[in-house]
């Protein structure tokens, strides 16, 4: 199945399984903006509450906020954002479209990444176990002259970036014959910085109202309470803030569904620092995130870390972690550093002191600020196409299977009673009152059992048990694992612990 294939199988299970809908959908949909489902919510509801666990919970240095969306307009101003949240646009004349200059640049890197992936792939089943991945791609010479090219790419890039170049941009879109995927020509205008904040007004008469932004990102709500959340909660340095919110980005190239979205979510951290230990803190974060991700048994290879060819305005050093998407590898998470940037504008433009006091040292300083920065919809994105699989079975049918991280699925077990008479709903509904005090539990009696075991797949329900008439009897039950298929009778007491031990975190 092509990548593309795959991405639309995406797309529809989400859709047809209450997990994403198209926002406005009856009125045509909104572009970019996406509703969650009965399904979707619970999944994206975990995953936040597994990053809090991880960030908040088990870190005592670390502290929630939950600050408003509106802020006043000078907190953007103070940021950069007004000035530099720029993207870099170029139009196409012949299909009227328009494109992010460095998302076509990107995706042209992309293209020859898979070309050597897929040279890799033949190269392993010509030489099985002799396949030395190494050799291959220092000796391959189809293979380094693509390396050669993604470098040289690369080099042009991330200069062009560096200095927001935008005739060297478009000078390599030119080179690299780089063409519309709508039209196919290449016949593109200059490229224009366009800002990626949301507008709107406070108060109701023209004349006394106030031009906002909607937030483009969580982090300056930690910023300016830095001192409220500093002083009265008495933690000292290094300590962080984290923060789950909306934020708003007007994106002009909106595609590839969640991935990209006007109205989103972030998960973000400030962990202020003292000055000087940034890289330290980089490394160590860049570490304890990463751990996260795997902690959700999704397997190493589809993560990576890429070093920003551009730095943001703010940061010394920067990286993301990137996911292999059903669209390539593109960035989930940011980790940057974000030096004094933020405190030490906010304290010029508003000027109010926002200083650590070292009672240590007896000094004050500006902390230094480490940040790690992950989309809850990206999150979402990368946990459900990974876990989206179509499986051959032994009888030669398929079923489709949502092999979802069991502590992340929306339900965790659901209780279906074998048939719907000689009193076996009873003894399920028994059951189901006792679990659903736990955990979320779903109960199903429609349609042979058969059929039900694939609804629960479909929806990545980790574990189901089936009560039959021997449950009546002596209380014991069949637990069915979604991903082995297989089936045990146990009593209730071992039924729990069966549910226990699946939904076990290792963090
Ligand atoms: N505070 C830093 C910051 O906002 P960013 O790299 O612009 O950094 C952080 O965004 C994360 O937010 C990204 O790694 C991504 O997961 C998510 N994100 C950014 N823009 C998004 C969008 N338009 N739609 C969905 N998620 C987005």
């Amino acid at each position: 199945m092509s990548q593309e294939e795959k991405f639309k199988k995406v797309i529809s299970h989400a859709k047809e399984y209450g997990f994403v809908f198209q926002s406005s959908e009856i009125y045509d949909g909104l572009s970019a903006v996406y509703d969650y489902g009965q399904n979707g919510l619970e999944l994206k509801n975990n995953i936040k509450s597994y990053w809090w666990k991880a960030m908040v919970q088990l870190n005592e240095n670390i502290v929630g906020l939950d600050s408003s969306i509106l802020m006043h307009p000078k907190v953007w101003k103070a940021s950069g954002h007004v000035d530099a949240f720029n993207d870099p646009l170029i139009d196409n004349k012949d299909s009227k479209k328009r494109y992010r200059a460095d998302v076509l640049i990107e995706d042209y890197i992309a293209k020859i990444e898979s070309k050597v992936q897929k040279e890799i792939l033949k190269a392993k089943k010509r030489f099985g176990d002799k396949f030395d991945k190494d050799e291959f791609l220092s000796t391959n010479n189809r293979v380094v002259q693509y390396q050669d090219k993604i470098k040289s790419i690369h080099l042009s890039f991330s200069n062009a970036l560096e200095k927001d170049d935008l005739l060297a941009l478009k000078k390599i879109i030119d080179d690299l014959e780089i063409a519309c995927p709508i039209s196919g020509s290449k016949n593109w205008t200059e490229i224009k910085q366009f800002n990626l904040m949301f507008g709107t007004k406070l108060g109701a008469s023209s004349d006394s109202s106030m031009d906002l932004y909607l937030r483009p990102e969580t982090a300056q709500g930690i910023f300016v309470n830095f001192l409220n959340v500093q002083k009265t909660s008495r933690l000292k340095i290094p300590f962080g803030i984290a923060q789950i919110g909306k934020a708003f980005r007007n994106e002009i190239v909106a595609r590839q569904f969640i991935f990209r979205m006007r109205e989103f979510e972030q998960m973000e951290m400030q962990f202020f620092i003292k000055p000087g230990t940034q890289k330290e803190w980089y490394e160590k974060w860049k570490e304890k995130r990463m751990k996260w991700h795997l902690s959700l048994g999704i397997e190493k290879e589809n993560y990576r870390f890429h070093d920003h060819e551009k730095l943001a305005h703010y940061a010394d050093a920067a990286c993301d972690i990137e996911f292999n998407f059903p669209f390539g590898f593109k960035e989930l998470e940011g980790i940057h550093s974000r030096t004094d940037f933020d405190l030490a504008n906010h304290e010029k433009f508003s000027s109010k002191k926002l200083r650590y006091y070292d009672t240590q040292n007896n000094e004050s300083y500006i902390p230094y600020v480490l940040e790690t920065s992950i989309g809850v919809d990206r999150m979402f994105l990368a946990v459900f196409s990974n876990s989206l699989c179509e499986e051959k079975l032994e009888d030669n049918s398929s079923r489709i299977v949502l092999k979802l991280p069991p502590i992340l699925a929306p339900i965790k077990v659901a209780v279906l009673p074998l048939i719907k008479k000689d009193g076996l709903p009873k003894v399920a509904r028994e059951l189901l009152d006792k679990l659903k005090l736990k955990y979320p539990v779903s109960y199903d009696e429609k349609d042979a059992i058969g059929r039900r075991y694939r609804r629960q797949d479909a929806l990545g329900t980790p574990l189901c048990i089936t009560i039959d008439h021997q449950s009546k009897d002596d209380n014991t039950f069949t637990l069915r694992d979604r991903d082995s298929m297989t089936q045990v009778r146990l009593n209730e007491k071992e039924l729990i612990k069966e549910i226990e031990s699946k939904l076990l975190v290792k963090f």
